[in-house]
């Protein structure tokens, strides 16, 4: 290779010519970058190459044989090559070489990211390229700007971009995509790129997890400062691929995002860069096959039942199941996973922006906007008479922080009132169902409603806002036969009570205190929290979108 290779910046893929005409096409490019060195300069830097041309067959490997060889390797001989012809193409010398990725050598739209083809030269200095694949346009099929490769702004997965809808589109894993929505997402470490006749191994220098990964990732979030202008990608997301992650059907998980009660919470990247979140669920035996079908049939039924409604889009939405064996039905033969796949995935959950030492890259608009949003997740869960029952910051996921999305996560432990049960309420089930430091005080000790959830609600707000929770306890405060200092505890609750209510009408705390009212009947509703007037302090800078207009259309009462 290139000494320039040595002393360059820091290399995280390559594409390297894979088949005679790529490499042909490849050492023609740096034949004539050599010649003109001054107007190619810009595409000097993506070009590594030997010192001295080398003959053409030492550069095959068994697998980079010419996908077209039948079909003539040289525009100027039969479409049967002949002994002695392949033997002089052969021979034929030629620059060995390849294309390489650096965020140090940024492409000259870094925007774009690396733009590939035989160029446009009409208008542009460059060629509308930072690749040149080829000169032989017509003889190679390849397109002025054939294929961009560039990274997700919110996954941070490298994308394989086509450029346009011709016949010979860009060829991944045995498949044509052709047209600008038909990006694909390049997860694995290697993989066979083709545009036209040209045949490419793509690779990454280097694994995912890896110390090189941790650097990388480091320059990926200042790229995705300074040139996408875009926030750091999901981390889980955003890992290069290594030979070790693992695959279900066309999902390639890079990496855990959350450990759950039932197994691990991953990331997953679909072929076409779909991201989703995947819960793991092993069943072996009778209880482990109940808890398993249950978080998929209550997940599926709340999707029926939201299905429409406004505010949906603040629910975790149940994508796919997929199970290890293809029945649904456990077979009682070994254990057997079963994946269950959610959208959207999160970022991460309100966890650390709820810490008393906050985390405090996000601004207090951004704040008041999640806490908005998950009331109106609330909203729409209620309306269809469910209840979560396990609202903490844990179970809270940010989408984004610009703009501010969230979505209420972790379906596993949400009920649903039947229409005859409204007026009686849902049974105490103590010690089973919620986080002792979120349990409102009725909900172990009397049949409870969907109130349980405003208070719990309440508690994730003033922590959100202030970092403070008031009663964080191993047990649950509000059972005397539980916590020991109960009396004393409850003189605490009346004291913060009576303070939150005095404070100024636009406060969290005033908020608060109409969430964490005593008995559940004097609590807010969800669409009356929405009305309070602290939510009108998150709309100074917050853009009005889409869904705030007709959040706001569809109150109730
Ligand atoms: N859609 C998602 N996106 C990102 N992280 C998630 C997502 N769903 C779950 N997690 C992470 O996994 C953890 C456990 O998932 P959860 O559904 O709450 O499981 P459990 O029912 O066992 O509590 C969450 O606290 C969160 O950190
Ligand atoms: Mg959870």
């Amino acid at each position: 290779m290139d000494s320039k290779e040595n002393k360059s910046p820091f290399v995280f893929a390559r594409l390297s010519p894979h088949n005679i005409e790529a490499h042909q096409a490849f050492s023609n490019v740096v034949d004539t970058i050599l010649n003109q060195p001054t107007q190619f300069e810009d595409h000097c830097k993506f070009l590594s190459y030997s010192p001295t041309q080398v003959p053409l067959h030492s550069v095959l490997s068994v697998s980079s044989t010419s996908s077209s060889a039948g079909t003539g390797t040289d525009t100027e001989t039969e479409p049967t090559v002949g002994e002695d012809v392949r033997a002089k193409i052969m021979d034929q010398m030629i620059w060995k070489g390849c294309f390489t990725l650096s965020l140090d050598v940024l492409p000259s739209r870094p925007a774009f990211g690396w733009r590939a083809g035989s160029g446009r030269w009409k208008n542009d200095a460059t060629g509308a390229v930072d690749l040149i694949l080829t000169y032989s346009t017509l003889s190679d099929d390849v397109r002025g700007s054939h294929f961009w490769l560039s990274f997700n702004k919110n996954t941070g997965v490298l994308m394989l971009q086509p450029r346009h809808s011709g016949r010979n589109g860009i060829k991944l894993k045995a498949m044509y995509y052709a047209g600008q929505s038909n990006a694909q997402a390049l997860i694995e470490t290697a993989s066979v790129i083709q545009a036209g006749r040209l045949e490419y191994k793509f690779e990454y220098t280097f694994q995912g997890h890896s110390a090189a990964d941790k650097t990388f990732q480091l320059s990926k979030i200042k790229y995705f400062r300074d040139h996408l202008k875009a926030p750091p990608p999901i981390a889980a997301t955003s890992i290069t691929p290594s030979w070790n992650s693992m695959a279900i059907g066309p999902w390639t998980i890079p990496g855990t995002v959350g450990k759950g009660s039932y197994g691990v919470v991953s990331a997953a990247i679909h072929q076409n860069g779909t991201v989703v979140a995947v819960k793991s669920f092993l069943r072996f035996d009778r209880p482990t096959e109940r808890s398993t079908m249950n978080e998929m049939v209550t997940a599926q039924t709340l999707m029926n039942h939201i299905q429409g409604q406004d505010n949906r889009e603040y629910i975790l939405q149940l994508k796919e199941v997929i199970f290890q064996r293809g029945a649904s039905k456990f077979d009682r033969g070994p254990p057997e996973q079963v994946w269950m796949l959610y959208t959207p995935l999160a970022h991460c959950t309100f966890s650390p922006y709820c810490l008393s030492q906050r985390d405090d890259t996000i601004s207090r608009e951004a704040r008041v906007a999640l806490l908005e949003q998950v009331l109106k997740g609330v909203i729409c869960l209620h309306a269809q008479n469910w209840v979560h029952r396990d609202l903490k910051p844990a179970n809270l996921g940010v989408v984004s922080v610009e703009p501010p999305k969230a979505v209420i996560l972790d379906l596993g432990l949400a009920h649903h009132i039947e229409a005859s049960d409204i007026k009686v309420g849902i049974q105490p089930t103590p010690g089973q169902v919620g986080t002792v430091m979120y349990l409102a005080p009725e909900m172990e000790l009397q049949p409870y409603n969907e109130k349980v959830d405003i208070w719990a609600f309440g508690l994730i707000a003033l922590q959100l806002m202030t970092g403070f929770h008031p009663w964080k306890m191993a047990v649950n405060p509000w059972r005397p036969d539980t916590n020991v200092d109960y009396n004393h505890t409850l003189l605490y609750y009346h004291t913060h009570l009576r303070d939150w209510k005095r404070s100024a009408p636009d406060t969290v705390e005033n908020l608060v205190s109409k969430l964490l009212e005593w008995d559940p009947k004097d609590r807010l509703s969800a669409s009356e929290a929405l009305q309070h007037p602290f939510f009108d302090t998150g709309h100074a800078k917050a853009p009005v979108s889409q869904e705030i207009e007709t959040g706001k259309k569809r109150q109730r009462d």
